[in-house]
């Protein structure tokens, strides 16, 4: 077997555009029908082949790293346990994990460290994994891991795992407001969507306006069919969020929505400058805002340490 490579790869936050959400199926699962965008706040996976593992964490000033398991329990240790297993060998690594998405924020920063350690895992081991594989690998690790790995804007189906790219002609800009406190656990999102909608429909609501917006490139007519089945559960747990989703729209932002469970909201803008505009005036009032733009590339690698 060739020596594999010291590599660093990228994965990114995804905002759901289209969340429609069904009744609980047998496993527990929910069926969805959503649609993802990856955007451009990032966290890096540098992977090591050494004699034994190790996971070091590395967070911007705006993420709370007390959220992020180490210890063996992180869904990294997780993703190197099932992509070794997929080898039939165990895969010592040390790990480096640099993150700027916000913990447990509804973002999907833990599927975007285990795609990112998949792509990592295999370039530092040289294991040549085939696509096929990583996102069978990808699908277990969680329903968000899948789209992780291929990135752009994509419709998402069965519990989120079954991934499609979709035409997408826009280049959209949002304005991005952690929590200002804790996470929110999407388990307990979701308990509470079932308490809320013990009604909801075994199919979930499809996305057809949002498909149509998306393919037009047009921020307003974007703006107008995001959808959110989460997001009632998310503000009946955290009503505060309601008021922030109001301050955003009152600062010029077209639109603002949870992100998937939550408690990130999201703004969308017109432009840039109209981000640029809205993140300002936001700042007013909170400690952290950020900007990001969408679509952006799933995991890739960023530096692969040839002859290291
Ligand atoms: O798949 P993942 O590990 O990200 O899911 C975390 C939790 O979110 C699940 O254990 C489940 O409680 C909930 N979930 C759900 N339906 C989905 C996706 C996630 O109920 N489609």
């Amino acid at each position: 077997m060739s020596a594999g490579r010291p590599t660093t790869v990228r994965a990114a936050a995804k905002v759901n555009l289209h969340l429609g959400v069904g009744a609980p199926r047998e496993d527990g699962f929910h069926p969805l029908d959503t649609v993802y965008q990856a955007v451009s706040l990032y966290d890096d996976v540098l992977a090591t082949a050494a004699e034994e593992s190790s996971l070091e964490l590395l967070t911007a000033d705006h993420v709370d790293g007390a959220g992020v398991p180490l210890g063996g329990d992180n869904i990294i240790d997780r993703a190197a346990e099932l992509l070794g297993a997929h080898h039939g060998r165990e895969l010592t690594t040390r790990i480096h994990l640099t993150k700027s998405i916000p913990v447990a924020g509804g973002m999907a920063g833990g599927s975007a460290d285990a795609a990112a350690a998949l792509v990592a895992l295999d370039r530092a081991h040289d294991l040549r994994t085939s696509d096929h594989d990583l996102l069978a690998i990808a699908a277990e690790l969680g329903s968000d891991v899948p789209f992780a790995l291929i990135g752009g804007t994509a419709q998402g189906l069965g519990r989120g795992e079954l991934v499609t790219p979709v035409a997408d002609n826009g280049e959209w800009w949002w304005v991005v407001a952690p929590s200002d406190g804790e996470g929110l656990s999407t388990p307990a999102v979701y308990r509470r969507f079932d308490e809320l909608r013990p009604d909801a429909p075994a199919t979930p609501e499809d996305p057809t306006e949002l498909l149509d917006a998306l393919a037009t490139g047009e921020p307003l007519r974007l703006a107008r069919s995001l959808h959110n089945d989460l997001q009632e559960a998310a503000l009946d747990l955290r009503p505060e969020l309601g008021d922030l989703l109001d301050l955003g729209e009152r600062a010029g932002a077209l639109r603002g929505i949870v992100s998937g469970s939550g408690p990130t909201c999201v703004f969308l803008c017109e432009s840039r400058a109209g981000a640029m505009a809205t993140a300002e005036a936001l700042r007013a009032e909170r400690d952290v805002v950020l900007l990001a733009c969408g679509p952006v590339a799933g995991a890739h690698v960023l530096l692969d340490q040839a002859g290291a």
